[in-house]
Parts: C-alpha cells; sequence; structure tokens
C-alpha cells in the first residue's frame, strides 16, 4: 500500500510516501529561522508558511519517491493536537487531495504518530509497551497496547520537557528551538556546575515550569556583571547542569514505570528524543534492567510525515478511514 503522510501541527511542513512499511521519501521543511526571531512559533505566521509549502513540498516527496500521484492508495494527515490554523491548512490539502485521486482519507492524532515512529526504524516492539512521549508541546508517559489502546499513565502538568529547553535557551540568548543549541554545549560543559532542581510528583506527572523559573532566579538574582561573566564564561556548564535536570526526571520516571509496570519493552520517541544525552541514559536504563529500549532514527523523533502515514495506514488497515467532514483537533488527546 503506498501512503501520503502529511503533518502541518506545528512549523514544520511535512510529506512522506510509505511504502508498505518502507519510507520511500521523507520530506521536512523547517520554518525555525521564520520563528527565531521572535524565540517560539507565532501561529499567524506558521500557517501562512505552511499555506506557501505544502503544495511544494508534497510534490517533493513524490519526486524523491518517483511515485505518480495516481499510485497512491491513501492520504494520511495530522488532524489534532497542535494550531488550529496549521493544522487546518495540512487537513485541507489533504481532504481535497485524496478526493481528487478518489482514495480513503485517514486523520491522524500527531502524539499517535510519534508512538508508531518507533515502527519505523526496525526492529519495533511488541505490544504492549512503555512509551515515553517527549516533544515540544507534550510530556507523556504512555502504555500502548495492540489496536490503538494506550493507557496515558501519566504527563505534564505544566511545560512539556522540549518547552523546558525551549524556554531556558532563550533566557541563555541561545535561539529557537533550543533543544538541539542545549544539547550541543552541554557535550563540552559539566553537569555538576549547577544544581538545577529535579521535580518529582506522586504519580507520574511531569513538572518542568520549576526549572524553567529556578533558572530565570539564577541569572535574575546577579549583578549584570556577574551574569554577563557566567553567561561568557559558563554557558556550557550552564546548559549541562539544565540538560542534566531535564533526563534525571525523564530517566526517573522510566526507571519508575518500568518497575510497578513490569514493561518489558520501553519506547522514547518525540523531538527531545533527539537529545543525546537523553538516549545514552535510556541505552544504559537498557543494559542495567535487561529490558528492550527502543529511540527511532533522529530522522523521525523530530516532526515528520513518515510516522503520520505509519500510524494511518495501521488505522486504515483496521477499518478506521474518515469521512470528509473530518475537523481539525487542536486539543486532541491520545
Ligand atoms: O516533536 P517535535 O519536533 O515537535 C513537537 O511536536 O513539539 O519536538 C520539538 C521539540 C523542541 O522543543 C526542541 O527544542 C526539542 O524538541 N528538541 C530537543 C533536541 N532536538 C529537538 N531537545 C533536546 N535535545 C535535542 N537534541
Ligand atoms: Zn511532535
Amino acid at each position: 500500500m503506498l501512503v501520503l503522510g502529511v503533518e502541518t501541527s506545528c512549523d514544520d511542513t511535512a510529506a512522506a510516501v510509505w511504502d508498505d512499511g518502507t519510507v520511500r521519501a521523507n520530506v521536512v521543511s523547517s520554518q525555525d529561522e521564520l520563528h527565531e526571531e521572535y524565540g517560539g512559533v507565532v501561529p499567524e505566521v506558521a500557517s501562512r508558511d505552511h499555506q506557501r509549502l505544502v503544495v511544494p513540498v508534497v510534490q517533493r516527496a513524490l519526486e524523491d519517491a518517483a511515485v505518480d500521484a495516481a499510485a497512491l492508495d491513501a492520504v494520511a494527515v495530522t488532524h489534532g493536537p497542535g494550531l488550529p490554523g496549521s493544522l487546518l491548512v495540512g487537513l485541507s490539502f489533504a481532504k481535497a487531495f485524496a478526493q481528487g485521486l478518489d482514495v480513503p482519507l485517514v486523520g491522524v492524532n500527531h502524539l499517535e504518530g510519534h508512538v508508531y515512529s518507533v515502527d519505523l526504524d526496525p526492529p519495533a516492539p511488541d505490544r504492549p509497551f512503555l512509551c515515553l512521549i517527549v516533544s515540544g508541546g507534550h510530556t507523556e508517559l504512555v502504555r500502548v497496547g495492540s489496536d490503538f489502546q494506550h493507557d496515558v499513565l501519566g504527563r505534564t502538568r505544566d511545560d512539556a520537557a522540549g518547552e523546558a529547553f525551549d524556554k531556558v535557551a532563550q533566557l541563555f540568548g541561545l535561539g529557537y528551538p533550543g533543544g538541539p543549541a542545549i544539547d550541543r554545549r552541554a557535550a563540552r560543559g559539566a553537569p555538576t556546575f549547577q544544581d538545577f532542581p529535579r521535580s518529582r510528583l506522586d504519580d507520574f506527572d511531569f513538572s518542568f515550569s520549576g526549572l524553567k523559573t529556578s533558572v530565570l532566579y539564577y541569572l535574575r538574582d546577579r549583578s549584570d556583571a556577574e551574569r554577563e561573566r557566567l553567561l561568557a564564561e559558563h554557558l556550557d556548564d550552564l546548559c549541562a547542569s539544565v540538560q542534566a535536570a531535564v533526563v534525571d526526571v525523564l530517566v526517573d520516571a522510566v526507571r519508575h514505570a518500568v518497575g510497578e509496570t513490569d514493561a518489558e519493552q520501553v519506547a522514547v520517541v518525540g523531538g527531545v528524543a533527539a537529545n543525546s544525552s537523553l538516549r545514552r541514559r535510556m541505552e544504559a536504563v537498557g543494559d542495567d534492567t535487561g529490558i528492550d529500549v527502543s529511540v527511532p532514527d533522529l530522522a523521525y523523533c523530530m516532526d515528520n510525515a513518515a510516522m503520520i502515514a505509519q500510524a494511518g495506514a495501521q488505522r486504515l488497515a483496521a477499518g478506521h478511514a474518515s469521512p470528509p467532514t473530518l475537523d481539525v483537533e487542536s486539543n486532541l488527546q491520545l
């Protein structure tokens, strides 16, 4: 089955061609530079840019895959959660495209797409497995069963892990998105330089807003000269300290959940799963505990349409095609 995946939930315009489990093309056009001067995604700017990019990005994917649109069997598209104006561009395009080709349309939950990204990079975990979804908008610990049963064990009560990286990076003057910049600098810094808070909540819920506030106060409570010196001489150390705080919390939660649920397989997905320290530490969890740990290839951690096509194809196989009245759901949950 040949499936076109389309993803426009935030600031990346993405299209992919999926061919029975093989990704034949995976095109992502990032708007990072557009949003950098604002320190985050500006919804109006994002939706306009999706409108400009969606057709050329889909064309590029079809060309890369050497596939004629007429050969497609289905179109899978993200219909939530995300920015309403951004989702609407992808969904409107996908509806019209599917209708023009007279093929089924399937709406995909963006978070389910991230979960299914583990199947793109074999060996895919058997169900059930424990999945940590960590992105710019979400931090959720989920037990993934078969037949699209997702049991949410916990989620963030305030900021997402990626949001914490992005907000702290802004305080450090590192631009947007902040995760990759912090990751690169942290590799050269000392994680013990400053002890930033690691919030541990009773259940499997997360909280990262305290970390951002703590960094804010750490910088604010110093003289201008001292702050400048710290940022000039110890930025790598500060990045390493922040990264250690976020990664400690995530790894602890996974270890705890493994103990509580007898999970035999764990996956970490989403943009923050690209973090080099988190990847290393999760590998170590696998080595210590003997459980299988899957972390997708970097290209499938960040927002992409291959994961949307993968999840959509599974849904179609289970008879879950969407009606032409499918609408965006900006607050869609798992
Ligand atoms: O999954 P994603 O591409 O988009 C959302 O669905 O939100 O995740 C984007 C998030 C951003 O917050 C970005 O800073 C973070 O993932 N991120 C990272 C790294 N690469 C991306 N965070 C930490 N380390 C990285 N290497
Ligand atoms: Zn995402």
